[in-house]
């Protein structure tokens, strides 16, 4: 039998584009609110004894996790086999750390719920700072899907003389991986954060860099206030305009207007965006059938 993939609507495109490649067929739901603002869940296809994959993708977070776990249980009671989680971007990863006393590690109760309703995890380049696995916190198989050889492919075919910028000390893993792949030089930039739109960068070295085209590289943009800082300083230095490229383009409020008067934005598909330019489709596919082969042999 046929994979059953199910999209509670948070990303038809790629919904989509996976079912294509796991050659599963689409899950029919019924969503909808009652007027005290609950959720209405029913399932409309046949479950019992199938592989079920959700691709829920948890930007916004809190607007879509109560469906998704209403969802995850509707279909275990229904008799599904396995129920397997897709979320290419993964949320509350940055909560890591009780910065002040009675601070809610929101990484932590997070896992627990997902681990507790979930056969197993996909998801793409989790913000892994303080944490050097999911496995740390998520009690199930997960599989990180990296996104730097498809970026590195990406600045191949379209950067002349790159140079790419790391914001902080948190991005250095993704970019030192691209520049790697990509065989060009990088930077890595300090930054100071005081509070969600209050951001300090260090200045880049640039004299080595003013004929190279800037490549500012992260993990997320949400705020857009660590690119748009880094960019007044690469502004200020004369250089040409930049690209920058994030995994996770959540752009909060009016960041993605202010970034692209000043910037060519570029996104991985992670979160459905127009500046989406980098598919992620085929190595998530790939993630959750190794995920449903190594389940198959234990
Ligand atoms: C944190 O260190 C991340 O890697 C990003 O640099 C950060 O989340 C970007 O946030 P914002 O766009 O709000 O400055």
């Amino acid at each position: 039998m046929s994979i059953l993939l199910f999209n509670p609507d948070s990303d038809p495109a790629l919904a989509s584009q996976l079912a294509r490649l796991l050659d599963a067929q689409a899950g029919v739901l019924e969503q909808r609110r009652f007027p005290d603002g609950e959720s209405y869940l029913r399932v409309h296809t046949e479950c019992k004894g199938r592989r079920c994959v959700i691709l829920c993708n948890l930007f916004h977070p809190d607007e879509r996790l109560l469906r998704l776990l209403f969802l995850a249980d509707t279909l275990r009671e229904m008799g599904a086999s396995e129920v397997g989680l897709v979320t290419p971007y993964l949320a509350y990863m940055r909560q890591d750390k009780r910065f002040k006393p009675g601070e809610c590690v929101s990484s932590r109760p997070f896992a627990r719920l997902l681990s507790e309703a979930f056969d197993y995890l996909v998801t793409v380049d989790p913000h892994l700072h303080r944490y050097h696995s999911l496995d740390e916190i998520y009690t199930i198989p997960s599989r990180v899907v990296q996104a730097a050889p498809l970026i590195a492919h990406w600045i191949g075919q379209h950067i002349r003389d790159p140079l790419l910028i790391g914001p902080d000390s948190e991005s250095e893993q993704w970019v030192s991986h691209v520049a790697g792949l990509a065989g060009v030089p990088f930077q890595i930039l300090q930054k100071e954060r005081r509070g969600d739109y209050d951001v300090s960068i260090s200045l880049p070295d640039l004299e080595q860099g003013q004929q190279c085209t800037p490549v500012l590289v992260d993990d997320i943009i949400s705020s857009g206030r660590t690119m748009l800082e880094t960019l007044s300083h690469l502004q200020s230095a004369g250089l040409p305009r930049a690209t920058i490229i994030g995994v996770h383009g959540i752009f909060a409020g009016d960041a993605y207007t202010r970034l692209t008067q000043i910037a060519d934005v570029v996104t991985t598909a992670c979160i459905p965006h127009l500046s989406n330019q980098i598919d992620i489709a085929p190595p998530i596919a790939e993630a959750v059938r190794e995920l449903m082969q190594q389940r198959d042999t234990d």
